[in-house]
């Protein structure tokens, strides 16, 4: 039985200066590879649903498949919600059992994201469940100036103070990464994020983790991020390799292919999972 709290798995890894990949799966195949993997190789998962996916997948299902497979394992398997931007969706997947969720205000005034995050803080509480909060704008990889324009970086002084107001339980900074694939080569802000990681005392979190170059990845997980999110290159690779295995098949089974995929995936797993130093 290796269900356990994210909060409990980020603090141990910014006790130990590590960071946590957390991919945002979409079915089952997403979340069981994720978590085979994370066996395989000895270390804390965390699983994440977009809720867009929740056409594909609701939320107690998504909840269910994770505790069941993590059920199979020895390895802390984290659950969560990422980028909700409504309260009666976080209650939705908080009544679904999810024991960790994201409000994501960063499009917000400072003030209102405060005001929703202490909401969301008090919420989760009566849930046993804690709250990831956004403050900086991390935008999208297709726009060089979403990450190379400074002005959008997460400023220290206002981090410390969010966090103090909001009870939030980590934080999401802009430090340089943007979501999607990049058009330029991302440079992370690193002097930034060693004095966000003096200012604030929760663990943080780093969004955008498909293309970041390893040694910065592996740099950023010394220097105080604690979870990495990833999505579009999982969903990537999904696609590229159902396309290649399906056209080259030579029978048309789908249990067939999904076995070949299987092995594909969880190779992609067992390698993301060190990037950022767990
Ligand atoms: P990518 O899709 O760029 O990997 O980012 C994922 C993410 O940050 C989800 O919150």
């Amino acid at each position: 039985m290796a269900f356990a709290s994210v909060k409990q798995i980020l603090l141990d890894a910014q006790e130990k200066n590590y960071g946590v990949v957390a991919f945002d799966c979409f079915n089952y195949e997403s979340i069981a590879w994720a978590v085979e993997a994370a066996e395989l190789e000895n270390v804390p998962v965390i699983i994440m649903q977009y809720p867009a996916t929740k056409k594909i997948i609701p939320f107690t299902a998504f909840s269910a498949i994770t505790k069941a497979v993590a059920d199979r394992v020895k390895v802390p398997v984290g659950l969560h919600l990422d980028h909700s931007y409504d309260l009666d969706e976080i209650k939705e997947a908080l009544e679904a059992g999810f024991p960790s969720v994201m409000f994501d205000g960063s499009k917000l005034s400072f003030e209102d994201n405060i005001k929703y995050c202490k909401q969301v803080a008090e919420m989760a509480k009566g849930y046993g469940a804690s709250v990831e909060a956004e403050l900086g704008k991390v935008g999208t990889a297709g726009n060089l100036e979403d990450f190379a324009d400074s002005s959008k970086y997460t400023k220290p002084e206002e981090a410390k103070e969010f966090v103090e107001r909001t009870g939030v339980d980590y934080l999401a900074v802009a430090i340089g990464s943007a979501h999607g694939f990049y058009v330029a080569t991302p440079k992370l802000d690193l002097l930034r994020l060693r004095e966000l990681d003096k200012a604030v005392n929760v663990p943080l979190v780093l969004h955008g983790g498909t293309g970041i170059p390893d040694d910065q990845l592996l740099e950023a997980g010394h220097l105080g991020i604690n979870k990495l999110n990833v999505g579009t290159e999982l969903d990537a690779f999904f696609f590229q390799y159902t396309a290649e295995l399906t056209n080259n098949a030579k029978d048309k089974h789908y249990g067939s292919y999904t076995v070949a995929m299987q092995e594909r995936i969880v190779d992609y797993y067992r390698k993301k999972l060190h990037v950022i130093g767990a």
